[in-house]
């Protein structure tokens, strides 16, 4: 199958990333049927939708129009061989345990026809395990979308062993043409690309907290206002080769053996997880979340990605 004949799109999880994937694609005409195992969180999904495009029509991205086309969009579905029938591709949004994932697959695989394509929004569980036990396995593509799928323009896509290429081609057009930003990963491995990059961030960041050299806040204003602010413009290999490799040789050489290597969560983290202090979700982590700082933080985010999505575009 081509990406220009898929015309519908089932997703399975209308939690925090399926009701995101779902308007990815309704806004951009396709037919979405959307299902969740559980019926409340189903029924919030247009509600969220439809307050995440009023932010689009904030910054003027879309017209009241297209926000009411894209809720008309997007079908909910209340059991999986409702949400399967008649779609071109399948995305899987469900709860990060592989057990969960492989038994919705199984379900795809019942419930549609043998040239439906099977995506896995997994975060970083190996796309091959996912589809073991399936009897079609080179329709399983990964497509990870980003936190919030909406706005975040990349989608990694990534090719199993056993994924064909037509299947990865197809999936890859389909991601431009829905206006994503869609990277190719050639090896199956735990964790992607992006996943891997921002872990190795993360480790580093609560290490330096770890050890008293700096506070959660001011790590990450250097994350935001140094290295991080040239990021939406250069990548990391650009940003390389403008400083030069003798330079950065020299500094790998004295500065790899003082950073992290921890190959366990850091005593810091686990700590926290201990105390229940989980951030968001429990008001307290890093930083004291009220109900307004949680609304404004998201808010600056989003609309943040919003405008740079604009200058990118060159308007
Ligand atoms: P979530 O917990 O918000 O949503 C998952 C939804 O799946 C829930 O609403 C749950 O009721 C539903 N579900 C569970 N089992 C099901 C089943 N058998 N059939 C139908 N629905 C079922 O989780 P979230 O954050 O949306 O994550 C979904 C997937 O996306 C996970 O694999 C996660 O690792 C991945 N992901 C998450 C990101 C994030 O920042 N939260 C970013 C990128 C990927």
């Amino acid at each position: 199958m081509k990406a220009e004949e898929i015309k519908a799109v089932g997703i399975v999880g209308a939690g925090l990333m399926g009701h995101g994937i779902a308007q990815v694609f309704g806004i951009k005409g396709y037919r979405v049927n959307l299902y969740d195992k559980d019926s409340g969180i189903l029924k919030e999904a247009p509600g969220k939708i439809r307050e995440n495009l009023q932010l689009f029509l904030e910054v003027k991205s879309i017209k009241e129009s297209d926000l009411e086309l894209c809720l008309k969009n997007i079908n909910l579905c209340y059991t999986m061989p409702d949400l399967c029938k008649g779609m071109d591709l399948m995305i899987e949004a469900v709860s990060e345990r592989l057990e969960v994932k492989q038994l919705v697959f199984a379900e795809m695989e019942r419930h549609t026809s043998p040239q439906t394509l099977l995506c896995t929004n997994t975060s970083g569980i190996r796309i091959a395990k996912i589809s073991e036990g399936l009897k079609n396995k080179d329709r399983v593509v990964g497509t990870h979308f980003w936190n919030p799928p909406h706005t975040v323009p990349c989608v990694e896509v990534i090719k199993s062993e056993y994924t064909s290429d037509v299947a990865f081609q197809t999936i890859m057009d389909l991601m431009k043409r829905v206006g994503k930003e869609p990277v190719h990963v050639l090896k199956d491995v735990p964790g992607f690309l992006g996943n891997r990059l921002q872990l190795a961030l993360f480790r580093e960041a609560l290490s330096l907290f770890q050890q008293g050299i700096a506070s959660p806040e001011d790590i990450d204003r250097v994350v935001k206002y140094s290295f991080g602010s040239r990021f939406p413009f250069i990548g990391a290999f650009e940003t390389m080769d403008l400083a030069g490799h003798d330079l950065g040789h020299e500094v790998q050489n004295y500065l790899f053996p003082e950073l992290c290597s921890d190959l366990k969560p850091l005593n810091v983290l686990k700590k926290m997880v201990e105390e229940g202090l989980l951030g968001v979700k429990t008001g307290k982590g890093f930083y004291e979340w009220t109900d307004e700082r949680i609304k404004e933080t998201i808010h600056r985010r989003d609309c943040g990605l919003l405008k740079l999505a604009k200058i990118r575009d060159g308007e």
